[in-house]
């Protein structure tokens, strides 16, 4: 099978995963064994980019709240002293992290716990938060809007703060038909993070049928994170490489932050998070839900040793035995998921000072 046929396996079977799916699942079983695809092989092309993107009946997307979301992303009048904005954990230039920070700084310069994930194509994630506590997006946003470490406002000011700018009381009443409310902010805020869709990658490139998209040591990488040997696609599988699943990958024998237990109090919990999309992960370092590790490079190397003793580690976290050269062929990969086009991208950048003042 070539690795085009293993991506496309690989959707088949979250397909199916999701059909059984309720609130946490059991991990899916393993993907059948499979001989080491071929490079270069013929098969059909995989268009990625032509995925539709999935849209709640009760918040359908239009161009005039797409753009209020876009206004308000960026808008450091969302917070309570009006130095945080979304876009100051979530910027474009790193594919929507936080460039560099371990955690981010929210208002009056507090620090929070936790690693600022990427927004790339974060309209098909299934849960949200590195526990995965949220359900959709328009849910998500209430907690940074009100975290007294992130923006700190209650839903009361927020509104009354943007009924009070002339532009936005008169988008809201376009868009909602009323004035600004905590609700409309995130119902605006999700559609305008909806559109952040990422499929030009070199990956993308090559699946599609451009043989000439990726380096050699990028394939060399692709078929070892597709294999039993590198053993990645098990948990970073479909086409933003996540199962959308918690899973403990050993980073520690004790967790501070004790993640999806959090929400369950279970012990068999502590230490699970939610794997991450690899999509943009050239972009997005430092990583891990707590940012501990500094580089593409370490991160392999964890898997590699197989991580520390844990009693909840995911089975599939073990010794791999991966030569140097092996092990840099996996980061070439993962860097051929990097989508230029993606954080450059005008309709994704900061608004131009029209109508609404900033
Ligand atoms: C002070 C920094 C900060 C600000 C401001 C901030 N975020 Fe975040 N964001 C984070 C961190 C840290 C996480 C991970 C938190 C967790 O998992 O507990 C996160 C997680 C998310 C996620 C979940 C992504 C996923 O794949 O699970 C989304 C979506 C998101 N933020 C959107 C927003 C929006 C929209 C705003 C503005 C209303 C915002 N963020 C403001 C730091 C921030
Ligand atoms: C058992 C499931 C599982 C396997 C197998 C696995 N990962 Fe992960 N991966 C995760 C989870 C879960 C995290 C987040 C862990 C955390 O934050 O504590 C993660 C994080 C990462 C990150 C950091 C991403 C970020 O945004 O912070 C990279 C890079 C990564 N994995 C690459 C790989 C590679 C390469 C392989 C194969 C060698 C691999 N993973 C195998 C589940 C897995």
């Amino acid at each position: 099978m070539s690795v085009r046929r293993w991506v496309w396996a690989g959707l088949l079977l979250l397909g199916v995963g999701m059909l059984g799916y309720s609130l946490w699942p059991r991990p899916a079983p393993p993907a059948p064994e499979a001989a080491p695809p071929p490079l270069h092989q013929a098969s059909p092309p995989i268009l990625f980019a032509e995925r539709t993107v999935p849209i709640p009946e009760d918040n359908p997307q239009t161009p005039a709240k797409v753009e209020l979301g876009r206004r308000l992303f960026y808008d450091t009048r969302l917070s309570k002293d009006g130095s945080v904005a979304c876009a100051s954990c979530h910027k474009p230039e790193f594919a929507f992290s936080d460039g560099g920070k371990p955690v981010s700084t929210g208002i009056f310069g507090r620090k929070g716990l936790r690693n600022a994930p990427t927004l790339t194509n974060v309209a098909f994630r299934r849960h949200l938060f590195w526990e995965g506590r949220s359900p959709r997006l328009e849910l998500q946003a209430v907690g940074p809007l009100t975290a007294h470490d992130e923006m700190g406002l209650e839903p009361e000011e927020l509104a009354q703060k943007l009924g009070a700018i002339p532009e936005y009381a008169r988008a809201f009443q376009e868009v909602f038909g009323q004035p600004p409310s905590l609700k409309a902010v995130t119902y605006a805020i999700a559609a305008f993070e909806r559109t952040l869709v990422s499929y030009n990658s070199p990956f993308d490139r090559y699946q599609a049928g451009d043989d000439s998209a990726m380096s050699q040591a990028a394939l060399r990488g692709m078929e070892l994170f597709f294999s039993e040997k590198g053993d990645c696609f098990h948990c970073h599988v479909g086409p933003d490489f996540t199962d959308d699943e918690p899973r403990n990958t050993a980073l520690y024998t004790v967790y501070k932050d004790i993640g999806l237990a959090r929400a369950t109090g279970k012990d068999e919990d502590v230490g699970k998070f939610k794997t991450p999309t690899l999509r943009n992960v050239a972009l997005t370092a430092p990583y891990m839900h707590d940012g501990s590790i500094q580089t593409l490079r370490e991160a392999v190397q964890h898997y590699n040793r197989g991580g520390e003793p844990n009693l909840n580690a995911d089975a599939l976290i073990r010794p791999l035995g991966l030569t140097d050269p092996e092990v840099d062929d996996l980061v070439a990969f993962l860097e051929s998921l990097t989508d230029r086009s993606f954080t450059t991208n005008p309709a994704f950048l900061p608004p131009k000072n029209e109508g609404v003042s900033r």
